[in-house]
């Protein structure tokens, strides 16, 4: 079984470990450098509370089965690689806001949660203090998850290359621009690059299954317009801070903002949601934005530097698109939006898993 797997984040890397772990011989073509989009720009929250957009049981089912698949495969790419991805059971605080609709949002995915044997609390602003002392005073009510994790994700995206790079049957070629899929009687054969990998090679990969991963990049390929639902860049700007030494411990999500302390003193402070294309742009009234709002919730960070800013383009779509696609030995991998780094372990299993059921 060879397998053509476009675009290597977290979600490409991700699968073709899972699919080269399974014994198939996988090729992994990344139009510029492992990880150098949205997977190395995110969080790293392992949530099941702070960013569910509705209170779909389902999807709430699948963050906590993705949450806890966590703990066992990063150990297994630590024991393959030896390194650390700051994975960590920090807990998610997440502020209740005025907003009577996000209150009730809370409200029920907590009740959900504690309905599956998950601990989630409703909490008041005297108890939230108790968990993370720099809260801000006036913070009032807040949802908490102790069993929330995070993860450091430009240090998986690493481990998870050097994994990849330990494999035989796995091919990683950086610089491959998919220029069209090869379609053949209906079926996907494999792809189209623009340009031979080196002079005298063929541009064409063929393979028995090809897996779309290409994150916010997913719709640009021609020839599956009609077959993929739309898939957009959603701009997000994040400001690190450092605290010498570290104070703030847990994860604090207010509204769409929220700081993530790594526990070295670096705390991750995002984000913005902007649809604006592929503008690659750190604006001056989003950097405002997210430090009054992280300072207002935590008072001590006024007194952090400000050590880096970056952005990332975060695949939207109406949901995670995972699976076969209409096209026999096409599936796609995409559209993770702002869940892509705590759904790469199980969108892997989950691709790995029908690829070899429909071979
Ligand atoms: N997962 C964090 C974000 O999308 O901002």
């Amino acid at each position: 079984m060879r397998v053509a797997v476009i675009g290597a984040g977290v979600i490409g890397c991700a699968t073709a470990l899972e699919l080269a772990k399974r014994g198939a011989e996988v090729v992994l073509l990344e139009r510029a450098v492992p990880g150098s989009e949205a997977s190395s720009a995110a969080a790293g929250m392992l949530g099941a509370g702070a960013e569910i957009d509705e209170d779909d049981p389902e999807q709430i089912e699948r963050l906590v089965r993705a949450r806890d698949a966590y703990g066992p495969w990063i150990e297994e790419l630590r024991g393959e690689t030896g390194i650390d991805v700051g994975y960590r059971v920090s807990g998610i605080l997440i502020v209740m806001t005025g907003d009577p609709v996000e209150r009730e949002r809370l409200t029920r995915i907590v009740a959900l949660q504690r309905a599956r044997g998950q601990r989630a609390e409703l909490i008041d602003g005297v108890q939230a203090r108790s968990i993370e002392p720099e809260l801000s005073a006036d913070v009032g009510a807040c949802a908490y998850f102790p069993d929330d994790s995070q993860v450091d994700p430009p240090a998986l995206l690493r481990a998870l290359v050097a994994s990849l790079a330990k494999k035989r049957n796995v091919s990683l070629r950086s610089g491959a621009v998919v220029e069209r899929m090869l379609l053949e009687g209906g079926r996907c054969t494999g792809v189209a690059l623009a340009a031979p990998p080196a002079a005298g090679q063929s541009n064409v990969v063929q393979a028995d299954a090809t897996v779309l991963a290409a994150g916010s990049w997913s719709s640009l390929l021609p020839g599956i317009e009609k077959e993929l639902a739309p898939v957009r860049p959603a701009r997000g700007q994040v400001v690190q801070l450092e605290e010498r030494p570290p104070r703030l411990a847990t994860p604090i999500v207010r509204g769409p903002a929220y700081a993530i302390p790594r526990g070295d003193g670096r705390v991750y402070c995002g984000s913005t949601v902007e649809f604006v294309g592929y503008r690659r742009e750190i604006t001056a009234g989003a950097v405002r934005d997210i430090l009054d709002g992280t300072i207002r919730t935590i008072p001590s960070l006024a007194e952090a530097s400000l050590s880096s800013t970056w952005m990332g383009f975060r695949p939207h779509a109406e949901r995670p698109l995972v699976g076969r696609s209409s096209i026999p030995g096409l599936f796609w991998a995409t559209g993770h939006y702002r869940s892509g780094i705590v759904l790469a372990k199980i969108t892997a299993d989950d691709i790995a898993q029908s690829i070899f059921a429909s071979s």
